[in-house]
């Protein structure tokens, strides 16, 4: 959702703002906005669109300064239109602010303000704070503790930074709650803030992260954090070895067709350092895990939202299949509201690529409450996910930025199924040959997805005759029947095709009614234990005039003359599948957005990182 990038050092911040910002456009926004000190005046440029409008406004009028800050916003409380773009300045003209975030009671906060001669130029929750900030500034004359006074009366989850040009050496940064992060990068008399990292990573490796109820008053040779009570703290450098080059298109037109194309690196990647060779054992030492504690879980509750739910479906089949321990699995939007049964026997395993999605992360704070040990799977390195488990492992695909998940939808089930096959490992499950097996399958996985995506022009043929379809049923059974309803959701977040994802022995309770030559059915059918019941839905559905698209193993001729059409993937170990099955699927969804000429990367009303319920 919202984005922010700071900079306060020696060069012009404009350019590093701007190409901060251009790095934050995946998380989706609709209008978007800079503030400069130039000679010492706060000068904002800000408009509804898209960055390159706010390029050509600095363009007709430059701006140039050593202390800058800027937003992406994505609306929530006003249209997105200039005035309530941000920056947001104090009527004074001398603080503004950029805010990720919602102030719940910003109705009375401006009532108040109100009453006392303030005046709106926005329909925005955010212009109280700066509004609050600027009240208390004219009582302490100091930017931070008016920034900290204003936080004490705020409520929400918010993330902010505050510059003012009486105080022109610092920029104030705080984080309440779960509103998505605060990074701040170090450089050589040079620092950065921002929401996200790959804003930053072109400049610094060095960074620090704000955790929930801190401030930094960050100056140009470096940072002092305290608590919002003022306590001073110590702050945690972390290198993050993000390569700036992976955060970029390269050869590929899209951001997701890279992200697709790169499976084959990420699904090795994410087992770099988890695999001992010498006797095929999986190691996922930052889980923190002892055999005794891993022989007293009862249960695992999985918890995510979307992609990241349905990579979770998938890791209920593979710990219950390897490590034989109940799983549940449930949206993380609800399990703070069903009153989940968890108890200290229980761990709750968040999945989310962003690290700041605040259903998921309320969900993890549901299982803190009721007593469970806290686990995430994670691709945001430092963010609130993984800081706030009790053990985690990191997905290790570099930035994911194309808005629909590709490259973390396949690295977490890898990593669920390492997971799997460590837990059974530790509790005494697995016979040597067992786990040898489990391990031979799981280094074929690169190796079999690279195959498959070696088929892309096949899939791109298919594509082409169906992209002007309105209606398509995905259907899979057993470990592909969550394939069916992330294939589903990859087509309609990108393409806008009405999709549905269904589990196939549940057609002919109802869907079956839809089947007519104008619904295709796209079936999931490699050759494992289901196939004969996966047949029998292809001839269920050509039997009602539908059209059938298959997913088929090489080699099978049988599924060529009952299909229309087929997506071929290699023969693949069974509980590995949906990593594999998935790739067609994820090229088809790409291939007939792109046909229709549609924004791959950014799709209409989506935003990157979900940080507010
Ligand atoms: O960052 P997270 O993995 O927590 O995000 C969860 C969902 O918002 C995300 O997977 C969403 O469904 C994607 N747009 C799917 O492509």
């Amino acid at each position: 959702m919202c984005g922010i990038v700071a900079y306060i050092g020696g060069q012009n911040a404009t350019p590093i703002v701007l190409g901060g910002l251009k790095k934050l456009e995946y998380r989706g926004y609709d209008s978007a906005g800079i503030a400069v000190l130039q000679n010492g005046k706060i000068e904002i440029r800000r408009d509804a669109g898209k960055i390159d409008h706010l390029e050509t406004l600095i363009t007709q009028e430059p701006l140039e300064g050593n202390l800058g800050i800027g937003h992406t916003r994505w609306a929530t409380h006003g249209a997105p239109n200039m005035q309530n773009a941000h920056p947001h300045i104090s009527s004074n003209g001398e603080i503004v602010i950029v805010h990720n975030g919602i102030v719940e009671n910003y109705l009375s906060l401006r009532e108040e303000l109100s009453a006392e001669g303030a005046v709106f130029r926005s329909e925005t929750d955010t212009e109280t704070i700066v509004l609050l900030i600027e009240h208390y500034y004219a009582v302490t004359q100091d930017l931070l503790r008016a920034v900290q006074e204003t936080l004490k009366r705020i409520k929400g989850a918010h993330g902010i930074v505050v510059m003012s040009s009486r105080e022109p050496d610092k920029l104030v940064a705080a984080r309440l709650g779960n509103a998505g992060g605060i990074a701040i990068g170090r450089g050589n008399g040079e620092m950065f803030i921002a929401s996200d990292l790959p804003a930053i990573v072109e400049h610094t490796h060095d960074i620090t992260f704000l955790d929930s109820e801190q401030i930094a008053v960050v100056q140009k040779d470096g940072l002092t954090l305290q608590t919002l009570a003022g306590t001073p703290i110590e702050p945690i450098w972390n290198h993050i070895p993000w390569d700036p080059v992976s955060a970029e298109k390269g050869r590929y037109r899209h951001f997701m067709q890279k992200e697709i194309h790169e499976q084959v690196r990420s699904l090795s990647d994410t087992m770099v350092g988890r695999i001992d060779f010498d006797d095929y054992r999986i190691m996922l030492p930052d889980l923190h895990l002892t055999a005794d504690e891993a022989q007293h879980i009862r249960k695992i509750f999985i918890t995510a939202c979307g992609t990241a739910y349905h990579a979770g479906l998938v890791g209920k089949i593979l710990i219950e299949q390897i490590a034989h321990i109940p799983v549940e699995v449930m949206v993380a939007s609800e399990f703070r509201y069903l009153d989940p049964i968890i108890d200290e026997g229980t761990v709750v395993l968040a999945i989310s690529q962003s690290g700041e999605t605040a259903d998921t992360l309320a969900a993890m704070e549901e299982g803190r409450r009721k007593g469970a040990k806290l686990w995430s799977i994670v691709n945001a390195i430092g963010s609130q996910a993984m800081r706030g488990a009790d053990g985690s492992i990191s997905m290790q695909v570099g930035p994911e930025i194309g808005v629909a998940s590709t490259k973390a939808f396949t690295a977490p089930i890898l990593d669920l199924y390492m997971l799997a096959v460590y837990l059974a490992d530790l509790r005494g499950e697995l016979t040597d040959e067992k786990r040898h097996e489990l391990v031979q399958d799981l280094l074929k996985v690169p190796t079999l997805a690279q195959k498959t995506l070696a088929r892309e022009g096949e899939v791109k043929k298919i594509a082409a005759k169906y992209k002007d379809i309105r209606n398509i049923l995905y259907l899979g059974r057993g470990i592909n029947m969550p394939i069916a309803y992330e294939g589903a959701l990859k087509l309609k977040e990108i393409s806008y095709i009405h999709a549905e994802g269904y589990p196939a022995g549940e057609m002919k309770h109802g869907p079956i009614a839809l089947i007519d030559q104008e619904l295709p059915v796209l079936v999931i059918a490699p050759k494992d234990k289901w196939y004969e019941k996966m047949i029998s839905q292809i001839e269920q559905a050509k039997a009602r005039g539908g059209k059938v698209i298959t997913i088929a193993t090489e080699g099978d001729t049988l599924i060529p003359e009952l299909a229309n059409e087929v997506m071929w993937i290699p023969e693949t170990p069974w509980l590995l599948s949906p990593v594999i099955t998935s790739i067609p699927l994820q090229l088809f969804a790409y291939h007939i957005a792109t046909l229709l000429g549609l924004d791959v990367d950014q799709p209409r009303n989506l935003a990157k990182s979900v940080t507010v319920e």
